[in-house]
């Protein structure tokens, strides 16, 4: 007869939780809206492009979740407060926030322009960095916990050339970020992680496919590309009660894409 064993927490019931995904318009952030609604988060779902946003919302809402859109322009960090407090008003206080939203550079480093340059650092870095601090001293100040999952890359750990270099450059800043922020908001119960995707189909894989033909990614070990719905599981263990005691780490979902 076995020790009686405590069964470990493995509950994704989000029941309560405010989520925030930037970059819900469309690839991986509207999966994750998707995902995190329905395990029973109230969904905020933001980007540009808010028609895509209001059909998200709908078919949320359709399948029994609740979402509202949001318009937020990540790189317009004076935007930022604004849209945080119009989701505070409508869903209540955000306590899970995933940094999705991100943009490539698709060209080589010397050719980039001052204004390509401005809108990588802005988007991937800057926007984050501050809705995460956003998020974060609202928490702090209500005593709340929270998640925060940033979308990293692994570009931040193996860059093969092709025109990602800034991109490259602001992914790994991203996952310093994730280990920064998490030793300073570990304190207040903020867990702060990011997931590194490797190549998943999407709006910026068929655009980066369209630009540089279907010989610009090497052979990959599994011979695929992955899904959106292939980091559903790792997305929502970061979310969840089972990862109360990992932050500041980045969790690799690539397929053995990056280990040759
Ligand atoms: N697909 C991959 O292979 C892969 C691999 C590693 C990491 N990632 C990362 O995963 C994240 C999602 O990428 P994806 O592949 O799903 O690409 P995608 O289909 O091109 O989606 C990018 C999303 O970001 C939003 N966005 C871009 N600029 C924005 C801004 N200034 N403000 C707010 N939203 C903005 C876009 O919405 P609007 O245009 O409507 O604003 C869109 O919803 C990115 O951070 C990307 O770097 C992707």
């Amino acid at each position: 007869m076995g020790l009686p064993v405590t069964p470990p927490n493995l509950s994704s019931d989000l029941t309560g939780q405010v989520a925030l995904v930037t970059g819900a318009s469309s690839g991986l952030g509207h999966r994750f809206a998707e995902v995190l609604a329905a395990c029973g988060a109230r969904v905020a779902v933001a980007a540009r492009r808010t028609d895509r946003l209001h059909d998200l919302a709908a078919r949320i809402r359709e399948a029994g979740g609740e979402a509202e859109p949001f318009a937020l322009d990540v790189s317009a960090v004076d935007d930022i407060a604004p849209v945080v407090d119009a989701i505070e008003d409508r869903l209540g206080r955000v306590s899970i926030l995933v940094n999705n939203a991100g943009v490539v550079d698709a060209q080589h480093a010397t050719r980039l322009t001052r204004e390509k340059t401005d809108q990588v650092f802005d988007t991937n870095l800057r926007g984050p960095f501050a809705l995460s601090c956003e998020v974060a001293r609202r928490l702090i100040a209500a005593g709340a916990p929270g998640r925060i999952v940033n979308i990293a890359s692994m570009t931040a750990f193996d860059y093969w050339g092709g025109g990602a270099a800034l991109y490259a450059l602001t992914k790994g800043a991203v996952v310093r970020m994730t280990e920064v922020l998490a030793v300073e908001w570990s304190r207040f119960d903020i867990n702060v992680n990011a997931i590194a995707p490797g190549v998943v189909a999407s709006e910026m894989t068929d655009g980066m496919l369209a630009r540089m033909g279907p010989d610009a990614l090497p052979p990959f070990p599994r011979g695929r590309m992955g899904a959106p719905e292939d980091l559903d599981s790792t997305l929502v263990y970061l979310v969840s009660p089972a990862s109360s005691f990992v932050t500041g780490t980045v969790i690799k979902a690539d397929d053995g894409q990056n280990h040759r």
